[in-house]
């Protein structure tokens, strides 16, 4: 499904600031996989991510999604087969916009344009539907300013348009960390949903070892721009957070230290 090779990264080339986010990587997911991304601050697991969808260009190797090779495609071509939501539940969505005019750019993208814009009467039909399974209320606030949400209602939304049209891949970048802890179980269990039910390929990145270990089939760890532990199926289930310590010491001679990481 995707495969990324020997793809390195480097910022600020030739000044002080010169820094190697990622030092040639290679990743091959499998259709269906559902991987969760853990790594200290700066280890470039967002770089990764970033690379995948196009934001910056990438130094030297290959992606390749569904058989196709994306290295060089912008990012609004590769928005088109990728799903994406970040930490910050302000990016996702339009604020000006009501709830199911950002719903129906989402299901447009990709599609030629039609001659009328506005919603149509089959397109509420759906949003509303769509938005009911969310648990939120938000089926009855289909006309209001997304900016007036609440930053787990913004991010459920943002979900939800981002699996609206089945992706390819879907990347998400610590989505549920600015999260209240309520809001984020609810957000994070509605991942899981959409994840299991339309069988999306996902990258997750968390800083919750418990989610990380708990969640989805395949774990991968980072540090300094590599990855150094890569585990799937019961061997996965079967850590613990502590085995995770041990690899990261391991591989890297240091202690894992993250600012934000949920470590017990
Ligand atoms: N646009 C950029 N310009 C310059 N340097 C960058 C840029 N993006 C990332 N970096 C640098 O690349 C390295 C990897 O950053 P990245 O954001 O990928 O880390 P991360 O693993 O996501 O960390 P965190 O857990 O803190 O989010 C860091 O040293 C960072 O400062
Ligand atoms: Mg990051």
């Amino acid at each position: 499904m995707l495969t990324v090779k020997n793809v390195s990264k480097t910022f600020n080339i030739g000044t002080v600031n010169e820094k190697k986010a990622l030092d040639k990587i290679s990743l091959t997911l499998e259709d269906g996989d559902f991987v969760t991304v853990i790594g200290g601050n700066g280890a470039g697991k967002s770089t990764l991510l970033n690379m995948i969808a196009g934001v910056y260009p990438i130094d030297c190797g290959h992606i390749v999604l569904d058989g196709k090779d994306i290295s060089r495609q912008p990012e609004y071509k590769r928005a088109k087969l990728i799903g994406r939501v970040f930490q910050d539940p302000l990016m996702g969505t339009a604020a000006d916009m009501e709830i199911a005019e950002n719903l129906a750019l989402a299901y447009r993208r990709g599609k030629p344009r039609t001659l009328r814009w506005g919603v149509t009467k089959e397109e509420k039909v759906k949003y509303k539907e769509e938005l009911k399974r969310l648990g939120l209320g938000l089926e009855d606030r289909m006309t209001s300013k997304v900016g007036l949400l609440s930053g787990g209602q913004r991010q459920a939304l943002t979900l939800l348009m981002a699996s609206l049209q089945r992706p390819q891949l879907l990347l998400l970048d610590e989505h549920t960390a600015a999260l209240d802890p309520l809001t984020a179980k609810k957000v994070l269990d509605l991942t899981k949903e959409i994840v299991e039910e339309q069988k999306l390929t996902t990258l997750m990145i968390t800083h919750n070892m418990k989610d990380a270990i708990q969640i989805g089939n395949r774990l991968i760890m980072m540090y300094d721009g590599k990855i150094i532990y890569d585990v799937r199926g019961e061997e996965k289930k079967k850590l613990t957070v502590n085995d995770l310590h041990q690899k990261f010491r391991e591989a890297s001679g240091e202690e894992f230290s993250d600012d934000r990481a949920v470590l017990i």
